[in-house]
């Protein structure tokens, strides 16, 4: 069967704001750019965020990126790689600015500075009082910079496939990648993009637990086709759970409601952050809000008739404030809860929200991982950024506004080595049939509908038993038992009846396929948390409540293929400061 062909310079999957990032860097250099995206690019999950950027503009309070550095390092729980995190912190400022000059409408102070609102885990001078980093569009900041960057990518001549499904890799018989196998959604035919460079941007995995922030797009497409080509996976184990989520909807409540003075109340109306957080209090890194909500409602101080959540106050900043800067929470809150939290509390819970770990690169998005000695050797064509990537500047616990921050900073920095890369090899590599075919018996395998459960029912048992086992607090016996529930629940998939048998639409082969990668993901995730056997930031374990840096202060990179866990250390040197060294870490 031949299969049509097109050819690219670069190739990148994901329209969220990291692939657009680099896709307007090398569109604007002339580069042959496609960006294939499984939504239109406007509907990527980059649209969702709300919050803001962090970058220190110091336009409210004093501000510096060493700060903001310190602060990025102190919230990884020192698990962060502290080169990458200068270099991050200190290209903030200028991001932002050139999205400002995009067309990024950003709220203003009444200077006509870009607005700034406090975020958790934000200090001046290195650990001292609250700072005022977030650039933000009210809370709409993701919706605007996405937009901004659609716009300016089809000014620059990107060329878009949408609403085309990332099927695999091809990798030809040395490693190197030579583009993806993809399926036209609407026509059902393949599609193979032969690109010199290929870069995953495909976010993150949320839809891995049943209570989500994350839209349903986000199934961990490109991690799990990075392990299928033997990449493995750094530091799964880490997976955040936004404070508040509202309470089992999932749908996110922005930490900037919070930032601007909002706080939280047990079922005595106590503000219990106080109690766990004496400094930041409602302001703490997200890790320990989320840890002290658990713990309220685990020792009964809960709110409402099953007391299984806590409230989120608002009612004290007046309706002007909410209608001007959270009004899309508002809007959330009346459509999900049919309440104004101008007037009434938000019963909220804390949420699965993001993956700090993914593919591993290096700060210059370049796809790295062990080899031999060595604990950094490149796969040759294959860059990552953003959510399903892992560079590591979360270490094991984000802070909030550093998500949009990555995406825009690692997409242009793996643009511009693209860029050198391209110079520097001109020509495509020889086409590989054996990797297309590999490609291809992923896809041809769901023409056809087994006759065992649904594809909703063997997805909802994987979300529930992540859910249960490897949620805020975990146990050795709890992740034990995990493991064996999501193996025997891969198994069933195979056998898997698509939604619709009497023809069967890409939309249910697109769902199978996607069922497939959770569950790979889910394994590295469930087998890497398992395995750390410390707490450190968002890994909580009840039975090993210290944190170990003795034994594992490193990054855990687990590999499909072997099954296995492997190690490698943490990059603790920065490019040009001090590094921080690691302490105890209090709020
Ligand atoms: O709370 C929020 O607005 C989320 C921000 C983030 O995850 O960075």
């Amino acid at each position: 069967m031949s299969i049509e062909t097109r050819r690219f310079d670069t190739l990148i999957l994901g329209a969220g704001g990291g692939g657009l990032r680099a896709a307007l860097q090398l569109a604007r250099a002339e580069a042959h750019v496609a960006v294939v995206s499984k939504v239109f690019p406007t509907r990527s999950h980059t649209v969702a965020a709300q919050g803001g950027v962090n970058a220190a503009l110091a336009n409210v309070t004093p501000d510096n990126w060493h700060w903001h550095m310190y602060d990025t390092v102190k919230g990884s729980d020192y698990l962060g790689d502290q080169d990458a995190i200068e270099y991050m912190c200190r290209a903030a400022s200028h991001l932002v600015y050139e999205l400002e000059h995009a067309g990024v409408p950003f709220s203003r102070l009444d200077s006509g500075r870009i607005y700034q609102r406090p975020f958790g885990g934000q200090s001046r001078d290195f650990g001292g009082a609250q700072a005022t980093r977030t650039c933000a569009a009210a809370d709409r900041t993701g919706h605007a910079i996405l937009h901004t960057l659609y716009q300016q990518n089809i000014r620059a001549r990107t060329h878009f496939f949408d609403e085309y499904f990332a099927i695999d890799l091809i990798r030809d018989g040395e490693g190197a990648i030579l583009g993806a196998l993809t399926l036209d959604i609407a026509t059902g035919e393949p599609l193979v993009i032969e690109a010199k460079t290929t870069l995953i941007a495909t976010g993150g995995c949320g839809q891995l637990y049943r209570t989500t922030t994350n839209a349903h797009i986000n199934t961990g497409d490109g991690m799990a086709m990075a392990l299928r080509a033997g990449i493995p996976l750094q530091d799964m184990e880490f997976f955040q759970f936004h404070p508040t989520g509202i309470a089992g909807k999932g749908m996110l409540i922005t930490e900037g409601a919070r930032g601007e003075g909002g706080y939280l109340v047990n079922k005595d109306g106590e503000r219990f952050m106080e109690r766990y957080a004496p400094n930041a209090k409602d302001l703490a890194s997200r890790d320990v809000v989320s840890r002290a909500i658990a713990i309220e409602v685990r020792e009964g101080r809960g709110c409402g008739p099953r007391g299984d959540h806590v409230l989120l106050k608002l009612d004290h900043l007046g309706s002007d404030i909410v209608a001007k800067r959270l009004p899309g929470i508002r809007e959330t809150c009346r459509t999900f809860l049919h309440i104004d939290p101008a007037d009434t509390p938000i019963p909220v819970f804390p949420t699965a929200h993001y993956v700090m770990g993914g593919i591993p690169t290096d700060r210059f998005g370049r796809v790295v991982v062990p080899h031999g000695e060595s604990p950094e050797e490149e796969v040759p064509g294959l860059y990552a950024a953003g959510e399903c990537a892992c560079v590591s500047v979360h270490g094991a616990n984000r802070l909030g506004g550093n998500s949009l921050l990555d995406i825009l900073v690692f997409g242009r920095a793996a643009a511009n080595h693209i860029l050198g890369f391209l110079k520097k090899n001109r020509y495509h590599r020889p086409p590989n049939q054996e990797g297309i075919d590999r490609a291809m018996a992923r896809l041809t395998r769901w023409e056809k509908t087994g006759d065992g459960e649904t594809v909703e029912a063997v997805r909802a048992d994987l979300k529930q038993a992540m859910e249960d086992h490897c949620g805020v607090f975990r146990t050795e016996e709890i992740m034990r038992e995990g493991v064996e529930q999501i193996r025997a629940i891969r198994a069933r998939i195979p056998d898997v009846r698509l939604r619709d048998q009497s023809k069967v639409f890409n939309t249910a082969r697109v769902e199978a396929l996607e069922l497939e990668n959770l569950a790979d993901i889910a394994i590295a995730t469930m087998h890497s948390a398992e395995a750390r056997k410390e707490s450190r930031g968002a890994h909580s374990r009840v039975d090993y409540p210290e944190r170990d840096d003795a034994h594992w202060m490193k990054h855990s990179l687990y590999s499909l293929e072997t099954d296995s866990l492997d190690y490698k250390p943490v990059r603790t040197k920065p490019m040009s400061v001090e590094s921080f060294p690691p302490k105890e870490r209090v709020y």
